[in-house]
Parts: structure tokens; C-alpha cells; sequence
């Protein structure tokens, strides 16, 4: 008796691109069921924060089903320091083999990210399909992945992570084929040819990247010219961003119960209550032990949150490790270096507290957190005030000057601007107008005076009348 057989495993015929099926089908099965999997952690005898092992465990079981897998059992060793060949002690993954044999389990996932050698080692040991943490988000970012560049990004990482441990597929190949032991020349030429394959594969990649890259510089240059200000949502992941950005703006972005379901972001437009426009993106959600080269992956991709004017932190406040998962998240904020941002903490699942309250401590913290429940819409046009709030653009007084034939020019002025006063002359409509930013290069050409900040308070008082009508503008 054996572990089951994976799909991905199965029929393999090489071909220019035979290791995308390969990698996506890790958790599904040649008959389709669910693969079984087996879970198992290192217990470091000096466990630094408050993540327990256990945390840890129930967090990969979420992540395994979020893949489609079913976790039949799991296994935790204390040890001092990992193994450097086995990551746990060997007799131990004997032992846990054992059990996976007699459990028909197809493959065990381990809690942290394994080097090369251990993989091999733990391959032979099981003798079954063994994965990393690392490979597991891959596969789960794998699946989600919705835009080419996601797609392509989270394809480049899976590559990257692959690269160095090829010789493991080769193992299975050659288990296929001939039976385990089968190695020699065949083996090696054929386990180069595969390297040469995956080599090629990630040069098309980045080359194809490139070109989805420029055309979304592109876009970006779209929306400075708009220049929108921009708030983007972070959190840990099932935080509830995208329920949020739903509730926010009705923008039918996917939500569900399963990590990960965001993988691109999603910029919808939004409407202040102070009449104000934004841009609010969702992104991809965080998660401790991000596998480091997805963040990399994914840098162009947290460029909405690298570019964004406000970040709105997202936090699960029911979550027993809430301020853990916020610790998570400024890490990875920290990594792609938007942790000086102007953030707002948004305290989300109030709902799901008792009496509905947030515990005093979290407020200590953060004290301009807003609590909210996206689900039931509690707290959010105090949660759109405070965004208004961040977000106002500094208004600026001018004086233009609009011939009388650009019509248009002036609609436009009355509906973007605050006209604090108008006069007309003979070839020219003048105006005092408070205008924001993004639109003074529009009107630049008319400008004859200012701009100059508007003093915050009431309706600034009206400016003394021009002593003469011009003529010209
Ligand atoms: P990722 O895509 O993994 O990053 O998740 P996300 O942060 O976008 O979370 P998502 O919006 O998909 O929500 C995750 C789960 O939490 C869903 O089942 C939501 O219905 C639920 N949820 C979100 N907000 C609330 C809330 O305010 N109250 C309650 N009770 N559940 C919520």
C-alpha cells in the first residue's frame, strides 16, 4: 500500500508546458475526490509570539481546504532546532509515514517553507507528494489568479519555487515510468531537459510580463491625469476587504469564505458623502509566512498600495489573534515600504463581538480606529466621514478669466469648482473659484490669478470688485 496518486502525476507526457497542469493540479486526485492530506508542524521549544503552533496548524488546515483538500490528520514535534535534512527528526517522519500509508493520504503539507534537500528527503520518506507552506499559498494564488498579470506573476513564483527542486517531480516521474530506483542517464538527461523547459518557460514569462506592465503604466497614467485620490484596502486575509468594498460601492467584487478569493485588485470609483471622488482598490490579503518571493511577485501588484494616498487597514476584530494578524500585516506593509502610509484602522465583524464593543485595549493602540460590520453596514458613514476626512484635497483659490464663447469651459468650471464670484466683461467671463488640484492644469490657460490655499473655515469672504473691466480676457 502506497500514498494515493496524484493527478498531476499521472499520464504526463512531457510538453512545452507540462509543468502549469502539473503544479495545478496538486490538490485534486486522478478520480477527482479531494486529495487527502496530512498536516505537520516543528514545535521550536522557544516560540517567540504569540502565533502558537496550534494557530499555525488550524490556519494550514484553513489553507488546505481553501485549495480544495480534505485534512485527514496531523502530526507536531517538539524539537530545538529543525533538521536540516528532514526538517523534523527522522524517526518521527517514519512514524508519521507509517500512519499516512495506512490513512491513504496523498500528500503532506508541511507548516514552514522547506529547502530542496529536505523536500527530497521527505519524499523518500513518505513516498508520497510532499509540500511547503510556500508551495501551498502558491497553489492557492494559483487558482484565484484572475488578471494575466496575476496569472503570470503567481506562475513566475510557482516556477521560482519549482526551479530548485526538480529533481522531486523527476523522482515521481521516474516512479510513473519505471518504478522507484529507476535512475541513470535517462533520468539525469531527461531531469536537464525539464530544468532547460522551466528556464525557457520563466524567460517567456518575464518577457510577457514586460509588455502587460507597460500597458498598465499606461492606465496608471490614466488615472494620475484624473488624479483621483486613491484609498487602498490591506488586511490579513478573510478580513472581510472585499465585503467592504462591496458594501462600499456595490462593485459585485467577489467575496467568499475561503482565503485568498481576492488575488487582483479591484479600483471601483467612489462617491463621498462631501460629493468628493475616490478611487478605492481591494487587494490580495495578507497572510503570516507570505512566501517571500509572492510578495515579490506581487510588488507590481501592491503597487496600488505603494501608490495609494490612505491605506484602510482591515482587521477582523472577532479573530482571537486580531492583533497578531495586524502584526502580520505591517510586516508585509514594511517589506514593500508603504508602512509610513496615512492608514486607517477599520475595526471590521463588530457584529460578531459581545454587546458589539471593541475590547478598550484595541483603541489604546489605535485610537482612531473605526469599528464597523461590513456585513450589516454598522458604523460605515462614520467609516466614509473619516475617509472624506483624510482624503480632502487642499482647495485653491483662482481668478480666471473664460472667453464668453467656450460655454462648455464654463459649465465645466461651475461643475468641478466652487465659484465664489462671477463678473462679466466685454470678451470675458471672470471668475473667483475655489478649485481642487487635479483640475487647475485644465484651466491653467485662463488663470490670471493665484492659486493660493483657501483658509479653512466658512465661505471665504468675496474679493474686493475689479476696478475696471479688461479688455482681451
Ligand atoms: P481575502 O480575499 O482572503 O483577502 O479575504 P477578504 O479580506 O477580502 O474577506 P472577504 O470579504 O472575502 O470576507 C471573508 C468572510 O468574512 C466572508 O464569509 C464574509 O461574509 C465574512 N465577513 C466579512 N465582513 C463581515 C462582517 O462585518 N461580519 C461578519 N459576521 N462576517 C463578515
Amino acid at each position: 500500500m502506497g500514498c494515493g496518486r496524484p493527478k498531476s502525476l499521472v499520464g504526463f507526457e512531457p510538453e512545452p508546458h507540462w509543468f502549469v497542469p502539473a503544479l495545478n493540479g496538486l490538490i485534486e486526485t486522478l478520480d477527482r475526490r479531494p486529495e487527502r492530506v496530512f498536516l505537520v508542524a516543528a514545535e521550536l521549544k522557544h516560540q517567540g509570539n504569540g502565533w502558537q503552533t496550534r494557530d499555525s496548524l488550524d490556519e494550514l488546515a484553513q489553507l488546505v481546504v481553501s485549495a480544495g483538500g480534505q485534512v485527514v490528520g496531523e502530526g507536531i514535534q517538539k524539537v530545538e532546532s529543525l533538521h536540516p535534512a528532514t526538517f523534523i527528526g527522522r524517526g518521527k517522519a517514519e512514524e508519521f509515514a507509517a500512519w499516512c500509508r495506512q490513512h491513504q493520504v496523498d500528500t503532506v503539507v508541511f507548516d514552514d517553507e522547506l529547502t530542496p534537500a529536505q523536500h527530497r528527503n521527505l519524499e523518500k520518506v513518505f513516498q508520497c507528494k510532499v509540500l511547503d507552506r510556500t508551495a501551498l499559498i502558491l497553489e492557492i494564488f494559483a487558482q484565484r489568479a484572475r488578471t494575466r498579470e496575476g496569472k503570470l506573476q503567481v506562475e513566475l513564483a510557482q516556477l521560482q519555487h519549482l526551479l530548485p527542486r526538480l529533481t522531486r517531480y523527476w523522482g515521481h516521474l521516474s516512479r510513473q515510468r519505471g518504478g522507484i530506483g529507476v535512475r541513470g542517464g535517462e533520468g539525469e538527461s531527461q531531469l536537464e531537459m525539464d530544468r532547460r523547459r522551466v528556464q525557457d518557460r520563466i524567460a517567456r514569462i518575464e518577457r510577457e510580463l514586460e509588455e502587460v506592465r507597460r500597458q498598465r503604466t499606461l492606465q496608471r497614467v490614466a488615472r494620475k491625469r484624473h488624479d483621483y485620490p486613491l484609498a487602498s484596502l490591506v488586511g490579513y486575509t478573510n478580513a472581510g476587504k472585499s465585503t467592504l468594498l462591496n458594501a462600499l460601492t456595490g462593485a459585485g467584487v467577489l467575496v467568499e469564505d475561503k482565503l485568498f478569493a481576492t488575488l487582483d485588485p479591484t479600483t471601483r470609483r467612489l462617491r463621498l458623502p462631501t460629493r468628493q471622488e475616490v478611487l478605492i482598490s481591494d487587494t490580495v490579503g495578507f497572510i503570516r509566512k507570505l512566501p517571500h518571493q509572492l510578495v515579490e511577485a506581487f510588488k507590481a501588484t501592491l503597487e496600488q498600495v505603494t501608490e495609494a494616498d490612505l491605506l484602510l487597514h482591515v482587521v477582523d476584530i472577532s479573530h482571537p489573534l486580531a492583533e497578531e494578524q495586524m502584526a502580520a500585516v505591517d510586516a508585509v506593509l514594511k517589506e514593500i515600504r508603504a508602512d509610513q502610509k496615512p492608514t486607517l484602522v477599520v475595526f471590521n465583524k463588530v457584529d460578531r463581538l459581545p454587546r458589539q464593543e471593541v475590547p478598550a485595549r484595541f483603541y489604546e493602540k489605535h485610537p482612531h480606529a473605526v469599528a464597523i460590520s461590513a456585513l450589516t453596514g454598522q458604523g460605515l458613514p462614520t467609516l466614509l466621514e473619516e475617509i472624506a476626512r483624510h482624503l480632502r484635497p487642499a482647495r485653491q483659490l483662482v481668478r480666471v478669466a473664460i472667453p464668453h464663447e467656450r460655454a462648455d469651459l464654463i459649465a465645466r468650471l461651475h461643475s468641478v469648482g466652487q465659484v465664489v464670484e462671477r463678473r462679466y466683461y466685454p470678451r470675458t467671463a471672470r471668475f473667483k473659484v475655489h478649485l481642487y488640484p487635479q483640475h487647475l492644469e485644465e484651466f491653467a490657460p485662463y488663470i490670471v490669478e493665484g492659486p493660493e490655499p483657501v483658509k479653512t473655515g466658512p465661505d471665504p469672504s468675496p474679493a474686493p470688485p475689479a476696478p475696471t473691466p479688461v479688455a482681451g480676457r
